[in-house]
């Protein structure tokens, strides 16, 4: 750890930073990335390794990998600022970074476990070449006991004689579409850790975002703000912290989606009931959104490997396995009411908006709106489909459809339009303009982004989730 103790200033940002940490980073994709540039930007030295040399070559020619508002100018400044690098191999970097961030994938194996292997494999390429003491952190996603395998991992692989280390787990809480707001101005820390040193020294690497003590990158005016909960505690609870935390997030969902199921079928207003249950402050308004479910890299995942974890180690974890079920059948309701409502789906031309799992991402990993897409399209649906940042991402993964340059495209000549993404852009859209230029003027609301008043105001029949079914019929004109 070098001392700095003044005050860094360039390019229109100015830190107080006493220690700046070398900090190796290895993964460079959502979480890595923006952790990385998040880093630099407080003023760490941060070398960012990713073994997908094409992905370290376009970060060094200044490109980026994905879309993250407010990324690209953090990683442009920093490295200018030479204080974050890409490099391919963590051989190169680990003779300068005493703290190691491990943000690789941990996808699902087909029995809904965290697949670790890039995990491992990082961790076996640490050991090869580690010298002096390392701080090996796990801010992947990881199942509750990974710390420990790896503790064991490098008791038995690392050259003892040469290299020490201290193992600790911080999960990440960022939401891709506003990670670097969320980097900046998370609502806690949590750090597992088993030694003394290893909570001073990540104390240290979050000192300036603990204190809130940077120009913010994001806000103008941001102001001071409060400092930020540091959460100490062993690396088994950390762990856990993560995969309940996405648990219960992935519950409120379906269970306002449960709600919703009722309100359709007895005659009530699911937005107004999630509205009211969420003003309760034990309760909260966030996640009360109806609608066709959780998708994305994260929840799905997460859940499923929570529930293996439940039950590997003997505890009833069914009420898990309800949200993941009712999650899926979201897709299935969807698709039965759009088939209801077209009779024959085959040759429909059907439009959709929205492709990425949330707004402000192009991450498809999971997306519902593919899951639909697939569905309809295997039914006989022309889908025509739009999306500000995902269609390049989706393409690779359904390249059968038709890509348009815009929402007003996509809903040309459509027989009904799908809204599946919750991007801003659809709400500021001439709507007159959108029922002159559909054959059918026809709205499957997937995220109850639309006003079902102005809705019939311009005449669509408009289908949302959960509305009153009889509220539905009066706008349908039925
Ligand atoms: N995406 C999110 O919103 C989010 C939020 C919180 C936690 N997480 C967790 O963080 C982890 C990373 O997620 P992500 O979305 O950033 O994944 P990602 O797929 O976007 O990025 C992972 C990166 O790691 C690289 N990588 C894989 N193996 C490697 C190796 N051996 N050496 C070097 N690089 C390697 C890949 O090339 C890729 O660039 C996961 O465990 C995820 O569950 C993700």
């Amino acid at each position: 750890m070098s001392v700095l103790r003044f005050a860094i200033a360039e390019s229109n940002c100015l830190r107080l930073l006493e220690e700046q940490v070398n900090i190796t980073v290895i993964g460079a994709g959502y979480v890595g990335l923006i952790t990385a540039a998040g880093l630099a930007e407080t003023g760490h030295r941060v070398i960012c390794v990713d073994d997908d040399l094409g992905k370290i070559q376009l970060l060094n020619a200044g490109g980026m990998p994905f879309y993250e508002p407010g990324l690209e100018n953090l990683v442009k400044r920093s490295r200018a600022a030479k204080r974050l690098e890409f490099i391919a191999r963590i051989e190169d970097a680990l003779a300068q970074g005493e703290v190691i961030f491990i943000c690789v994938g941990t996808p699902p194996l087909e029995n809904g476990e965290a697949d670790l292997s890039s995990v491992e494999l990082v961790a076996r390429r640490i050991s090869a070449c580690a010298r002096g003491y390392h701080l090996v952190i796990e801010k992947s996603t990881v199942p509750v006991q990974t710390g420990r395998r790896l503790q064991k991992h490098f008791s038995i692989y690392g050259d003892n004689s040469q290299a020490h280390y201290d193992i600790a787990s911080n999960p990440e809480f960022l939401r891709e579409g506003s990670g670097v707001e969320d980097f900046f101005h998370p609502d806690r820390i949590v750090v597992g850790v088993d030694s003394e040193k290893a909570a001073a020294l990540l104390e240290e690497v979050y000192k300036p975002v603990l204190e809130q003590n940077f120009l913010c990158p994001i806000h103008e005016n941001c102001g001071k703000r409060p400092h930020v909960p540091f959460v100490v505690t062993d690396i088994n609870s950390a762990e856990l912290i993560k995969h309940a935390s996405n648990s219960f997030l992935s519950m409120k969902i379906s269970f306002i989606n449960m709600i919703a199921d009722l309100c359709e079928a007895v005659g009530a207003d699911a937005g107004k009931v999630a509205e009211a249950i969420g003003m309760d402050s034990r309760i909260g308004g966030s996640f009360l959104r109806p609608g066709i479910g959780f998708g994305g890299s994260c929840f799905p995942k997460d859940l499923q490997a929570f529930v293996r974890v439940g039950q590997s180690a003997g505890c009833d974890f069914t009420l898990l396995r309800e949200v993941e079920r009712i999650n899926q059948r979201r897709i299935d309701l969807f698709v039965a009411k759009v088939r209801n409502e077209l009779w024959v789906v085959r040759g429909k031309r059907i439009g959709v908006w929205g492709l990425a799992f949330k707004p402000r991402t192009d991450d498809v990993r999971s997306a519902p709106a593919l899951a639909i897409i697939r569905r309809l399209a295997a039914e006989g649906a022309q889908v025509r489909a739009y999306d500000p940042h995902a269609m390049e991402k989706a393409k690779a993964q359904i390249p059968e459809i038709e890509y348009c340059a815009d929402a007003y495209a996509a809903a040309e000549g459509a027989d009904a339009v799908l809204a599946l993404t919750e991007w801003d852009e659809f709400l500021r859209l001439d709507l007159k303009k959108v029922r002159q230029i559909m054959a059918r003027p026809l709205i499957f609301d997937g995220r109850n982004m639309f006003s079902c008043a102005a809705m019939a105001e311009h005449g669509f029949e408009y289908v949302d989730i959960g509305s009153a079914s009889e509220a539905r019929k009066q706008v349908l004109g039925r």
